[in-house]
């Protein structure tokens, strides 16, 4: 079976956009591959979270993830920071990440600019302990989106140095996932683009019905249409695309007619639009109560994925060692 990986940041909470984009594909992959879906940690310390708001983004996450279909029995579900192999990889992999290198990726210049003030080495080598959270588990699959290619590219890279340099096949060299037809690209409710690339832009998985409708509500639209048959302006489009997400394909049709003779009420539109992702979100909500609540579950959860991930992350390891020439006596 070939080996999907996954690494998400441990800020913010799981939005439309990620359940569609990534999670329920994920879900499905669980039966067809070995997963391994973990929760970086570590790479949120780059931006220094107070430790309470660290603990709390990470069990957030966790019980999203969880309450949308990841099955511990299935994946490696873990946190990184409970795998110290990945520390150990990393420090051998710096070695053969140039400075330059790690000065021209896209991230870390939208990082100096962004945050002149903080600009840690852990910033700069950022990509590094990426491609150990990838290499140590030899993963073959990284779904990753646009803005995280240009980090793969870093991992193949390193896996390629490392494998050269110590004449060694170590390290496969990771390939960018992608779901085909499945992937499915999420509009905002601001007519501006993904969902999540703006703040409250997104429906979030932990959204009760009350904020769901009023977000809805409040996207934003156009003054209609007003010739027969004409095509949509974006920000229309984009609640036609939401609306094929989570409704009937019935109900798709019902407002395309409408839309079409211009009878089209933007009001109805998105109460049932509202309807309809609540129908969708709010089993997840409900789920992920109980298991935020469940801390023997989180706990138990946590120690299964550690150990899969440590007897997977050990056998790299010592591999990666001996290569390097690290021996005991
Ligand atoms: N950098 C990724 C992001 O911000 C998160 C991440 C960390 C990751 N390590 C990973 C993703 C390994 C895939 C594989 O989205």
């Amino acid at each position: 079976m070939d080996i999907v990986l996954s690494g998400i940041r441990s800020t913010g909470h799981l939005h439309l956009g990620n359940y569609y984009g990534a999670l329920r594909n994920f879900v499905k992959i669980q039966d067809t591959h070995k997963c391994f879906f973990f929760i970086a940690d570590l790479h949120s310390l780059t931006t220094h979270p107070h430790p309470e708001d660290l603990h709390e983004g990470v069990k957030t996450i966790l019980a999203e993830y969880l309450a949308a279909g990841l099955d511990p029995e299935k994946s490696a579900i873990f946190v990184q920071s409970e795998v110290p192999e990945v520390c150990e990889l990393y420090v051998l992999l710096n070695m053969l990440a140039y400075k330059g290198e790690m000065e021209r990726t896209a991230s870390f210049k939208d990082k100096v600019r962004h945050n002149p003030n903080n600009v840690n080495i852990g910033l700069l080598s950022y990509p590094v302990l990426m491609a150990s959270d990838i290499l140590i588990h030899r993963a073959k699959y990284v779904p990753v989106g646009k803005d995280q290619e240009q980090h793969l590219e870093i991992a193949r890279l390193l896996a390629r140095r490392f494998n050269n340099m110590y004449g060694c096949d170590v390290f496969p060299e990771p390939e960018a996932f992608n779901f085909g037809s499945n992937l499915v690209k999420v509009p905002g409710l601001d007519g501006n683009g993904k969902m999540g690339k703006s703040e409250g832009n997104g429906i979030y998985l932990c959204d009760d019905e009350r904020t769901i409708t009023k977000k809805v509500m409040r996207a934003v639209t156009d003054s209609g249409p007003t010739e027969p048959d004409s095509p949509k302006p974006e920000v229309i489009e984009n609640l036609f695309t939401l609306l094929k997400l989570v409704s009937e394909p019935e109900t798709v049709q019902f407002f395309e007619e409408k839309w079409n003779d211009c009878s089209i009420r933007y009001g109805d539109l998105k109460k049932q639009l509202a309807a309809d992702i609540c129908k969708v979100t709010l089993p997840i909500r409900d789920r992920i109560e109980s298991i935020t609540s469940d801390a023997a579950y989180l706990r138990k959860v946590t120690e299964m994925g550690r150990e899969k991930a440590r007897a997977s992350a050990q056998a790299t390891l010592a591999l990666a060692k001996e290569a390097v020439g690290l021996k005991r006596f």
